[in-house]
């Protein structure tokens, strides 16, 4: 079993018959979902509904025989489970290389708990030192929003596929990715000039958000605990 399954597999335990949940994106996320799909086929879990963070989670999840619901149906989430890009020693994360971290963070403030399942390769001493930050931006102007975005002190460049055509997110934006020589090193500041910023959507900095880490290794499963 890799790592990022058994991170997947120890989060199961957090989820009980009845809940309603949020699903994260990423290949991380489509190991829970086919573990949560065969403890749904065996019956040691039942009656959970999923709000899901992507299409792509949604195809997987409906695959899996997980029941789906929207956050209007359900405002309230008793957990959220999703994968990370950064995690630093304070649960502070850079998620969104999966593309879907507006909706990402949209499920996770529905949430009372959010679970985050990653592999130790994930974690840093500090954000932004090995993943670029994903921001999403509205596509009018994208070259405005880059601009102003590399006066941050970060290289920001449009997320092209490999057609070299601008990806574009499930709600239809373009995405930016700002890479930092030496990490983010205020990252606070940096969550609130940019959600400041008009045309710009969201961000992948997730601050103070997550309630629990998963962390597999090579020697077993550590959880990082929020103190909020
Ligand atoms: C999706 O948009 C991301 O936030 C993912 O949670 C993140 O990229 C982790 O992905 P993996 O589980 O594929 O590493």
């Amino acid at each position: 079993m890799n790592l990022k399954q058994q991170a997947a597999l120890h989060a199961l335990q957090y989820v009980r018959s009845g809940n309603i949940i949020g699903l994260g994106s990423g290949s991380t996320m489509t190991l829970f979902i086919s573990a949560l799909g065969a403890l749904l086929k065996s019956g040691e879990l039942s009656d959970i509904i999923a709000v899901p963070t992507s299409e792509e989670t949604a195809r997987q999840a409906r695959q899996a025989g997980v029941t789906l619901a929207t956050l209007d149906e359900h405002v309230r989430l008793d957990i959220a489970i999703d994968g990370a890009d950064e995690v630093d020693k304070d649960l502070n994360l850079i998620k969104g290389l999966g593309r879907a971290l507006l909706r990402e963070k949209v499920v996770a403030i529905h949430a009372d708990e959010f679970v985050i399942i990653v592999d130790k390769t994930k974690l840093v001493s500090q954000l932004g030192t090995r993943v670029p930050l994903p921001v999403e931006v509205v596509s009018f102007a994208v070259g405005s929003q880059i601009r102003w975005l590399n006066q941050l002190g970060c290289s920001a460049e449009l997320w092209l596929s490999e057609e070299g055509s601008a990806l574009l997110t499930d709600n239809g934006n373009s995405l930016v990715r700002c890479w930092f020589d030496n990490g983010i090193e205020d990252v606070e500041h940096l969550d609130s000039v940019i959600k400041s910023r008009t045309g710009i959507v969201e961000h992948g900095l997730f601050l103070d958000m997550a309630t629990k880490v998963i962390v597999a290794n090579e020697t077993g499963i550590t959880e990082m605990q929020s103190t909020r």
